[in-house]
């Protein structure tokens, strides 16, 4: 069996929560073995900095460049120390945002230049990518509205309309630029025209 990792992508309230336990299941009923995870975090280290990346504070405001690094600091343990052996062990992997979230996020939503989160990519990753990423896209304002019914903001779900925009434009124009790689799902539809979607984009996978 060959490994195959595959990331969940999208706003907030988009529904990748929501449908990842439909793709393992996808991929369980063809006797795969499936680990799923999140991201940032999914190791003990690297919940402690999804910590420190979501909590809110005022005394000591994370700043950009922080932010990304710690990001990527997040990302270079779960690959090294769990992606990776799943994979050479022949699981699908199933992550719940990945390295499109820091092109859209830090990138589209903060500023960051690509030339900068392309060097931090080398460094924490390598030229490791998911084999396939699924893009969960909706309208700003109905994934607020989705995520808002959850519960209490975090440290990104606090930010302005305008940051989301700015995410969603990033995700898209990543989409637009590597159609092979990145899929995009119309995620305004209800959960089962979701799954009908991503299920079917999985089918033509054969893997
Ligand atoms: N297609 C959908 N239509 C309507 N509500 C949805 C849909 N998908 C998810 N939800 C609901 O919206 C909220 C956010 O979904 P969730 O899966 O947690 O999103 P995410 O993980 O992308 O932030 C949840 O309350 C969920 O039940
Ligand atoms: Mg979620």
């Amino acid at each position: 069996m060959q490994g195959l990792f595959i990331t969940l992508e999208g706003g907030e309230g988009a529904g990748k929560s929501t449908q990842i336990p439909v793709m393992r299941g996808f991929y369980e009923k063809r006797g795969r073995q499936v680990l799923t995870l999140r991201e940032p975090g999914g190791t003990p280290c690297a919940e402690e900095m999804r910590r420190i990346l979501k909590t809110r504070r005022t005394d000591d405001e994370l700043c950009d460049r922080a932010e990304l690094l710690l990001m990527y600091a997040a990302r270079a343990q779960l690959t090294h120390t769990v992606i990776l052996p799943a994979l050479e062990a022949g699981k699908v992997v199933i992550c719940d945002r990945y390295d499109l979230s820091t092109v859209a996020y830090q990138g589209g939503g903060r500023g960051i230049s690509a030339e900068i989160i392309d060097a931090c990519r080398k460094a924490a990753i390598g030229s490791f990518r998911p084999d396939l990423t699924l893009l969960l896209d909706l309208e700003v304002e109905q994934g607020m509205q989705r995520a808002r019914a959850r519960g209490a903001a975090d440290r990104f779900e606090a930010s302005e309309t305008a940051f989301f925009e700015r995410v969603r434009r990033a995700y898209l124009e990543s989409a637009r630029r590597d159609p092979e790689h990145i899929r995009i799902i119309d995620a305004s539809k209800n959960v089962g025209e979701v799954t009908a979607q991503i299920l079917n984009v999985l089918e033509g996978l054969n893997a």
